[in-house]
């Protein structure tokens, strides 16, 4: 499971930092109407260089969705091992754990999709909606992704019972991504993870996962078991924590025995 440090989690037991909303509460001149100087004792007009807030691009303003923050942390409250982080993840983890996708591995499992963070990267790459399927265990997080990704398949369920489900119409996937806290789950359902994503996915397809930790995620015996193979692709600080990827992968040797599909 990707563990959540202690340094992570003390500013959630002080409380919930202040969520700013941006819908009329900055100062007039914030919000774009021009405010004559206050004059000064001196009776100069007081100059107030620098407190006018720099404009972002669209989509990058941390205020722009305050309530994802807050769901999180909900979340987290609620069942903290399974959440497993206390935010969603940052735009330069989401940019770097699909760097490697593009529209010829349609359609895409992702596994803990969250609030979509990932999601949004992996449409912004060219994926169509509906050659997404989201697999996300709670309620609240699956009934969101509902409203914001109508068009791809939403399965709320655990990711350890994949094997045998129908996903897309019989076709098999050319990646997956997780967001899963691998780190907080035993071997045992690490496994079924695993296999059951391979049963999905089509010969030379990655599955891709994050980590806070310093190594992959994955223990080496089910590597081993599962015949395979993990290589970090890289790291980012620009996140909270700062994260590295893993690409994991079939052996080139490995049978392909472990992941046929049962059932159907
Ligand atoms: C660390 S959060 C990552 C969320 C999102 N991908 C992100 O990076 O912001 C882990 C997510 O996995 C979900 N989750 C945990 N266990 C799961 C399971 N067995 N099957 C599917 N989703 C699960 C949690 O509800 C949560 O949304």
């Amino acid at each position: 499971m990707t563990a959540v440090p202690p340094s992570f989690s003390d500013p959630v037991r002080a409380g919930p930092p202040p969520l700013r909303t941006g819908s009329g509460t900055e100062a007039p001149e914030a919000a774009g109407s021009p405010v004559p100087p206050r004059p000064t004792a001196e009776g100069e007009p007081l100059r107030r260089s620098g407190c006018r807030p720099r404009r972002r691009a669209p989509g990058t303003d941390p205020r722009a969705e305050p309530s994802d923050t807050l769901r999180f942390l909900r979340s987290w409250r609620a069942a903290p091992l399974q959440v497993a982080a206390i935010a969603p993840s940052g735009p330069a983890l989401a940019a770097l754990i699909t760097s490697e996708i593009g529209t010829r591995h349609a359609p895409v499992l992702e596994l803990g999709p969250g609030t979509g963070v990932f999601t949004r990267a992996l449409i912004a790459r060219g994926l169509a909606p509906e050659d997404l399927a989201l697999v996300e265990l709670d309620d609240t997080f699956a009934g969101l992704l509902r409203t914001r990704f109508p068009e791809a398949q939403i399965l709320q369920m655990s990711a350890a019972r994949l094997r045998g489900l129908s996903l897309f119409d019989g076709r098999k996937a050319g990646a997956a991504v997780s967001g899963l806290g691998l780190l907080s789950m035993s071997p045992r359902t690490v496994m079924a993870i695993l296999s059951g994503t391979f049963a999905h996915l089509r010969p030379g397809a990655a599955f891709y996962q994050f980590t806070y930790g310093p190594r992959c995620p994955v223990p080496r015996p089910v590597l081993d078991r599962l015949g395979l193979e993990a290589r970090r692709i890289g790291g980012t600080l620009r996140n909270l924590p700062p994260a590295s990827v893993y690409r994991i992968a079939r052996r080139p040797s490995a049978p392909q025995g472990p992941f046929a599909q049962h059932g159907h």
